[in-house]
């Protein structure tokens, strides 16, 4: 599996509740996480056991050398993440006591993951994952390279943007979550179910799969074998970052393994469900012994 994305030192801060435009408010000591979409959906998935490729930018500084250490420790294969002038991909994040966050991106380094910087032989590839934090000519690109070259292309389409149809054409896979379906359509969020299912049956393209996460609600997929939901856990919520991130990259490594779709999905939710338990992005994905028992399959 390759994932083409981005890689950020997550600068994370324990609110009361988020300030209002022109306020300040004070909150915890801050924390510093590996974080980053990309990253943490390669690192969601390495820990269930899949080999696991990050094509990414970080920047010649102190958080480029730590991240690139987390990541290598991680056994990520590591041969076409590179170092650059920018500075490595920052984002500052509020959790408030509900365990909601709010997240604001400095690209940096992400920007700069042009097409040119993307691997000869990414041909070669079984398994594609990216999301839209790095430069869309360069998702578009890579899911057109990958798909000619007979890989399955998989597109966690956050942070939300419009979506060239070049690109929605060479997608096998579509997942968004409730909010980032509801800009895709130019429309609310769906509310419940079968909204969602309705959002998802409508993003999706004639041989391609969308899901739809509704967080503490669950999530719905439409396929062309037809459709379906998995209810959500109730747990103990603490930090919701990086829970579509668990998702997606438990959902990915789940088919690359051959997991029929709802087994996938359900493993995809547990996931989701146990990285809300615990604080950071990345320190919160689970491993496959614990994901096996929380999940009970
Ligand atoms: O999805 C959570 C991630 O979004 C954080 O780790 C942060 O870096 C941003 O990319």
């Amino acid at each position: 599996m390759k994932v083409v994305g981005s890689i950020n030192m997550d600068v994370v801060v324990e609110v009361e509740r988020a300030p209002e435009a022109g306020e300040t408010v004070l909150g915890s000591d801050y924390r510093l996480h590996p974080g980053g979409k990309g990253a943490n959906q390669a690192v969601a998935a390495a820990r269930l056991g899949a080999a696991v490729e990050m094509i990414g930018c970080l920047g010649r500084d102190a958080y480029g050398d730590t991240l690139y250490g987390t990541l290598r420790g991680e056994g990520l294969i590591l041969d076409n993440l590179q170092r650059v002038t920018q500075p490595t991909g920052a984002a500052f994040i509020t959790v408030d006591q509900d365990g909601q966050n709010r997240i604001v991106v400095s690209p940096g380094a992400n920007a700069v993951l042009t097409s040119a910087r993307l691997p000869s032989d990414l041909e070669r590839t079984d398994w594609l994952l990216m999301q839209l934090e790095v430069p869309l000519d360069t998702v578009r690109m890579a899911a057109s390279r990958v798909r000619n070259g007979g890989g399955r292309v998989v597109l966690n389409a956050a942070p939300a943007t419009v979506l060239p149809a070049e690109l929605l054409e060479a997608l096998d896979y579509l997942v968004v979550n409730e909010t980032e379906a509801g800009e895709l359509l130019g429309g609310p969020a769906p509310a419940d179910f079968e909204q969602a299912l309705q959002a998802a049956e409508r993003l999706r393209g004639a041989d391609s799969t969308t899901i739809v996460t509704l967080g503490d609600r669950g999530a719905v997929w439409a396929a062309p074998a037809g459709s379906g939901q998995v209810e959500a856990y109730t747990v103990a919520v603490v930090d919701t970052t990086a829970c579509g991130d668990s998702f997606v990259g438990t959902l990915v490594w789940a088919l690359s393994e051959n997991e029929p779709l709802e087994q996938a999905m359900k493993l995809a939710n547990a996931a989701g469900a146990l990285t809300a338990t615990r604080a950071g992005a990345q320190p919160s994905l689970p491993d496959l012994n614990e994901l096996r028992r929380f999940a009970s399959i």
